[in-house]
């Protein structure tokens, strides 16, 4: 039988849990019992470490065996997508970290404040207070008083199970039926599942110029290179680098291509109603690559977005592309039939 779970480099395993929004923590009473928890967890020193009042249930699990984890539910696949009958093949794909250990009590104020402090970067990081500091008469009887557990990562196991099961040809088949399916958080696991087994055939919704890759969901590790793309068109003259990510990453829809060596070297993203009116903007080929149809094929993959493509009208403006857009169906506005009334396009600007 093929393995369905792979394990997961422990760096991964590591990022998951500190990335994770709750961590379960699992342990026993003094009693014996059975408890579980879900705590606000952050990785300090090789440990997950977390916080709780000095009294109380948290206390007494000092010096118990432990167990804690976390999981990331990547895409749940109906056993449809890949047989017609058999409920078989029904599965979840996911994520997970698991660690085995002891639960220890910090005691050095540096330490705990260093813990506390990554717990407020992590779930307060727009910030709004005084950074933690032991020595801080701020916060030197806070840190005194508050009881700060860890479970060291030294037993750490990261798993995975993102179809690497399937042959390739099912794991294509997979990834086309979560773009049709389209459901939120689909998109992003099909480059989860791409970047999870490199052998998988490219689908034909992601079919690309050679050396290129289409990637049908950009995320937060692709904005630094999509606003250097993206700051020297002329329409984002005098828009700083911190507004055109923001509206990168509050996109419906955002995607883009990459170079053999992984580089990203186009983008286009857009906002959608779903249903009525979508609007795409920075549309984006890097110089050296244009020519190619690679802002051809990004359109394209734009156009076909689940957040995009069950809109009726997409929306666009351009000062030089006309007839480059043309060829989707894009359309003058002055050469659609008049609207039945007369309207005037209105903007609240707020700069
Ligand atoms: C416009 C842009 C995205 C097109 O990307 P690209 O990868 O060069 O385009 P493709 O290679 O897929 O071109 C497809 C076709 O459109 C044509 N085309 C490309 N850019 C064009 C433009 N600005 N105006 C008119 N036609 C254009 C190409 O000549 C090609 O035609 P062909 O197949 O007959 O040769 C790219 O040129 C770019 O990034 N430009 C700067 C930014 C910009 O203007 N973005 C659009 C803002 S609305």
């Amino acid at each position: 039988m093929r393995r369905e779970i792979f394990r997961m480099e422990r760096a991964e395993a590591e990022a998951l849990l500190g990335l994770a929004e709750v961590i379960h923590l699992a342990s026993t009473t003094a009693e014996g019992e059975p408890v579980l928890r879900t705590v606000h967890g952050v990785v300090v020193r090789g440990a997950i470490a977390f916080h709780g009042a000095p009294v109380g249930e948290k206390t007494e699990a000092v010096g118990r065996p432990a167990v804690v984890s976390c999981e990331q539910l990547v895409a749940s696949i109906p056993s449809y997508f890949t047989d017609p009958e058999r409920a078989c093949p029904a599965t979840t794909l996911y994520r997970s970290a698991q660690a085995h250990g002891v639960i220890e009590r910090v005691d050095d104020p540096d330490h705990k404040a260093e813990v506390l402090e990554a717990l407020m970067q992590k779930y307060q990081p727009e910030g709004g207070y005084t950074p933690l500091d032991a020595s801080s008469p701020l916060y030197r009887k806070a840190i005194a008083g508050i009881l700060v557990l860890a479970v060291p990562l030294s037993r750490l196991d990261g798993k995975a199970k993102l179809a690497q099961n399937r042959t390739p040809e099912e794991r294509a088949r997979i990834l086309t039926k979560l773009w049709e399916r389209g459901a939120p958080g689909d998109a992003a696991a099909i480059e989860l599942l791409r970047g999870a087994c490199l052998d998988t055939p490219v689908p034909e919704f992601l079919q690309a110029p050679a050396g290129c890759v289409l990637a049908c969901a950009l995320g937060p590790r692709d904005v630094a290179a999509a606003v250097d793309l993206l700051e020297g068109g002329y329409w984002n003259q005098g828009v700083s680098r911190e507004a055109i990510a923001r509206a990168l990453l509050g996109s419906s829809a955002w995607v883009g291509a990459r170079d053999a060596a992984g580089r990203l070297v186009a983008t286009a993203r857009a906002i959608s109603d779903g249903s009525r009116r979508a609007w795409v903007y920075d549309v984006m080929v890097a110089p050296s690559l244009r020519g190619r149809g690679v802002g051809e094929a990004v359109v394209r993959l734009l156009l076909g977005h689940p957040a995009v493509r069950g809109a009726s009208h997409v929306h666009l403006g351009t000062q030089d592309a006309h007839t480059f857009y043309a060829r989707f169906g894009f359309r003058d506005r002055a050469a659609l039939p008049p609207r039945p009334f007369t309207s005037t396009e209105m903007v609240f600007s707020r700069r």
